[in-house]
């Protein structure tokens, strides 16, 4: 993994952002993380100028299986943060209502054939990244794009995009701030270990903290 430590949260927001205006300026499909941390990265990209919306699709690295109203879904996130300055974006949301299995039967065959240009995603405490939790067995899934997980995060119930479509991805930026991702990015560094899930991304994967979240990375 490529380190990159920023000052603070806004400026690993800023770094971010950055990549996500470069991946949607040329154009293409781009992999969107969930949780708290990318609202912020999102909203600057939001605001960024010369970027033809109309030439990129949106998809999510994963969602939780609610509503996409719900205040729990990414979607929403998304649709709050990034969508009110991104007009003509194509959005391929989750079906976060359908029964899990077959929400994730129908994301994997709507990404099908699709290459990501960059994927954003985030890192749990426990070495999570997308919905790829320790100890799940989405993480040896080698053909199905997307899966329905059990998450030990809440909400429980969740569909991912599985390694084999991360990896596949031209660029990957797992983005984390806070010291208490401390430990989960120390983990994560010191090299492949499904018991930290995010280390199982390719090398070429781009680490973007902040100096908190970097405190325990020797
Ligand atoms: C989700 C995410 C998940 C998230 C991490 C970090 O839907 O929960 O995609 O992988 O990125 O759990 O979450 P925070 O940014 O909230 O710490």
């Amino acid at each position: 993994m490529q380190l990159v430590v920023l000052a603070d949260p806004e400026e690993a927001a800023a770094a971010a952002a950055e990549r996500m205006g470069a991946a949607a300026r040329a154009g293409g499909h781009i992999g969107l993380a969930g949780g708290h941390t990318p609202r912020r990265a999102y909203e600057l990209v939001a605001a960024a100028s010369g970027i033809d919306w109309s030439r990129v699709d949106l998809w999510f690295c994963d969602e939780r299986c609610v509503a996409l109203d719900d205040p729990e879904s990414n979607h929403l996130l998304v649709a709050e943060s990034l969508l009110p300055g991104a007009p003509g974006v194509r959005v391929h949301p989750v079906d976060g209502l359908a029964e899990p299995d077959a929400g994730a039967a129908a994301y994997a065959e709507e990404i099908r054939g699709v290459t990501l240009d960059l994927a954003l995603l985030g890192l749990g405490e426990d070495g999570h990244t997308a919905s790829l939790f320790p100890g799940s067995p989405a993480l040896q899934e080698r053909s199905r794009e997307a899966v329905a997980v059990v998450a030990s995060k809440p909400p429980p119930n969740r569909i991912t995009l599985t390694l084999p479509v991360l990896d596949a991805a031209r660029e990957l930026v797992v983005l984390a701030v806070g010291s208490g991702k401390a430990e989960a990015v120390s983990a994560v560094l010191s090299g492949p270990d499904p018991r930290y899930p995010a280390s199982l991304l390719p090398d070429r994967t781009q680490l973007v903290i902040d100096r908190a979240a970097a405190q325990s990375v020797a």
